[in-house]
């Protein structure tokens, strides 16, 4: 099957289109003809050979994916061939054929494309698990994201807003600043030149916020922990800003803060089984109904994965890039 492939990890150019072996069916899995994969801010550390696939998972890159069942593992009855899914992957999904535990697996929802699908799994799933699983978002509860633009930020303003929850989300430019205010933040602030503590501290009413999702680490760690109400959660998704920072340990035990790390990818197929069946119990039905869509920046064929990592490397999207594989 065609797929992208990388000789050498490297900068944009190393990746081409291919073969490679499509892969087995293991029971418990599904096969999906995939017609659009999403593309991720971790795919770009992966193709400079920064973030291996965890142990098992295919090489190719890709973490989320539409199409088609094309066939059904043993012991899969929620799945049929035809059926139109979308899914979230531990790699493989920059290729013509992909193979998934049915239980990352959810139906596409009528009212979407596959283009569609395929920038939802990544974006619902991290946000839902540390938003409202780890960081335990109260009812009505305050969330800080930092890069609002990005599938993670446009996602956290869309489900915080639907669950009734106050979000302020950070960009690097007045336009996108001004599309997450469009999009439904409460508010925002420009992080090159706005004091975003100060905004999300007056969005709450002087109590501060009571989940901060962070990709930006190090350079962002004292401020984020400003920016908590007392009892607050820090979860940590990404590390743009750095890995080694310095902080008082008073804060957190004074004002009873939380902080943690957090990743999807690695995680066993019965815990992504059991974020997926938590997420649709909480959103399933505005899922179904169409109401969750992904903000789409871009579609791209397959064959031009170069320039969806260098829109991705310049941050000139707002929303997601999807490449078009069939
Ligand atoms: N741990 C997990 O399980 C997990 C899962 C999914 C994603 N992630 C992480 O979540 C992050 C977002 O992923 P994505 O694929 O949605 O990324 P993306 O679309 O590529 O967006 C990255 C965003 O980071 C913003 N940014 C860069 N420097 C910033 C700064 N100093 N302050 C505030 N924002 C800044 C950019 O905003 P501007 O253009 O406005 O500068 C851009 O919108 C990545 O770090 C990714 O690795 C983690």
């Amino acid at each position: 099957m065609k797929a992208i492939v990388i000789d050498e990890p490297g900068d944009e150019n190393c990746m081409r289109v291919g073969d490679v072996p499509t892969p087995d069916l293991p029971a418990g899995s599904i096969r999906i003809r995939n017609v659009a994969a999403g593309v991720n801010r971790a795919d770009l550390l992966q193709r400079q050979g920064f973030y291996p696939p965890p142990p098992g998972a295919p090489e190719t890159l890709g973490l989320e994916c539409a199409g088609d069942v094309v066939e059904v593992g043993a012991d899969v009855d929620r799945f049929a061939v035809g059926d139109r899914v979308m899914a979230l992957l531990p790699g493989g999904g920059y290729a013509e054929d992909v193979v998934v535990h049915a239980g990352s697996a959810i139906a596409l929802p009528g009212a979407l494309g596959y283009e569609e699908g395929a920038g939802l799994m990544e974006t619902l799933l991290t946000v839902f698990l540390n938003v409202f699983q780890l960081g335990d978002l109260p009812e009505a509860g305050g969330v800080l994201v930092h890069g609002g633009g990005s599938g993670i930020g446009t996602t956290t303003i869309d489900l915080v807003k639907r669950a009734g929850g106050t979000v302020v989300a950070t960009a690097g430019s007045r336009e996108k600043c001004e599309k997450c205010l469009e999009l439904g933040a409460h508010a925002v602030a420009n992080y090159k030149q706005d004091d975003w503590v100060a905004v999300a501290r007056e969005a709450t009413g002087g109590r501060g916020v009571d989940v901060v999702l962070d990709s930006i680490g190090a350079a962002y760690l004292e401020r984020n922990l400003d920016a908590l109400a007392n009892d607050g959660a820090l979860v940590l998704i990404g590390l743009m800003g750095g890995a080694k920072a310095e902080i008082s340990l008073g804060a957190l035990l004074t004002r009873r803060l939380r902080v943690m790390g957090s990743t999807l990818r690695t995680r066993s197929v019965e815990q992504k089984e059991g974020i997926v069946t938590a997420f649709l119990e909480r959103f399933g039905a505005d899922l179904a109904a169409g109401k969750i869509r992904p903000v789409l920046h871009d579609v791209l064929p397959m064959s031009e994965a170069s320039e969806a990592h260098r829109i991705l490397k310049a941050s000139t999207h707002f929303g997601k890039v999807v490449l078009r594989i069939s």
